[in-house]
């Protein structure tokens, strides 16, 4: 009876199983009920009473090792299902591509005016959105009940009716970082401040209730009009090259004196207008006094400027709305 065992035995070991279908092949052939390990086992009864054990004990040893192969053959498949390839992947084509973002036009924009002013020797300073009226107002020369506030419209956060404490209000301009600026350090100051700003206007094709600002202070013993007009100058032939078309005229804020105002031609030359991308002038002398700076000794200018349109003269823009609607139809053709 052992030529019987002995050549199960050499079968199931030069089975090959390289795949499920094989697997499963081999799982019928020898393992299954009607397999021939069971058949062999089902022939015990028709052997001598002398060899039935050590038939079993053949029979069983064979059936242990049908099973182990069985059990190898099933992890080994299992493993290189997980990393292989299927025959029709080609490795040669190229990877596909992932889709990368862009830095929003706005992003975008701000950076390149940062450029300019690192190059012009500007460093940055930051400040809070949600402002005191003494910064965003007061300080600024805007004493409380004056009609200049109007020119800013304004959501207040909270309205107090004590008055040694403050209002609280969403800054309406990037100057009160100005204040906070000059009171925590000493003279000089060269910065941008770049950052958002509230108003309370109606939303239009040019006007949203948020928008961004990049304020800029040069404070020094000897700083002239004539060096905020060059800096204004430089910084539009920067952004939009030598040719741009700009003009300054004068202007009023309460923080400044005397104030102007920059505009950039937009469109062509018969059907174009001007749009205004900033305000400036000479710090007030009552600005530095109440940061107690010395406007006797120290005078500078300052500027604010609009990121916003700044990035539609650049971008060719006509909407100011399409900056916050997050449609990737539009973000898309900023790459
Ligand atoms: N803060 C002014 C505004 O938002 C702009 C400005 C800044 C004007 C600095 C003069 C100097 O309208």
């Amino acid at each position: 009876m052992s030529e019987l065992t002995d050549k199960l035995k050499k079968d199931i070991e030069s089975f090959k199983i390289n795949s499920r279908e094989e697997l499963e092949h081999f799982r019928l052939t020898y393992l299954s009920k009607k397999g021939r390990v069971s058949s062999l086992l089902g022939k015990i009864g028709s052997i001598a009473a002398e060899e039935r054990k050590l038939f079993g004990q053949k029979v069983n040893a064979v059936k242990k090792l049908a099973h182990d192969k069985l059990e190898e053959a099933e992890q080994r498949l299992h493993k290189s299902q997980k990393t292989s390839r299927k025959a029709t992947d080609d490795i040669s084509l190229p990877a596909s591509s992932l889709s990368l973002g862009v830095a929003h036009p706005l992003s975008q924009t701000l950076t390149r005016i940062k450029d300019v002013f690192y190059r012009l020797g500007f460093s940055i300073a930051d400040g809070p959105e949600v402002e005191d009226d003494f910064h965003n107002f007061t300080a600024l020369n805007f004493p409380p009940e004056h009609p200049a506030r109007d020119m800013q419209d304004t959501f207040f956060i909270k309205k107090s009716d004590d008055p040694n404490t403050d209002d609280l209000v969403l800054r309406t301009h990037t100057s009160p970082v100005q204040i906070r600026l000059m009171k925590n350090g000493t003279p000089p100051f060269r910065s941008i401040m770049p950052g958002r700003v509230y108003r309370n206007e109606s939303i239009t094709a040019k006007s949203y209730c948020l928008f961004h600002q990049v304020e800029g202070l040069y404070v020094d013993k000897n700083v002239s009009l004539a060096e905020l007009k060059d800096t204004l100058i430089m910084f539009v032939e920067m952004i939009y090259g030598e040719g741009v078309r700009y003009r300054i005229r004068p202007s009023f804020f309460p923080f400044t004196e005397p104030s102007l105002e920059m505009d950039i031609w937009w469109g062509d030359d018969e059907t174009g207008k001007w749009l205004e991308i900033l305000g400036a002038g000479m710090v007030h002398p009552n600005v530095l006094q109440s940061v107690g700076v010395d406007p006797e000794e120290y005078r500078g200018f300052a500027f604010g400027m609009g990121v916003e349109r700044i990035a539609m003269l650049f971008y060719g823009i006509d909407d100011i709305r399409l900056l916050y609607d997050n449609d990737l139809r539009f973000l898309q053709q900023f790459q």
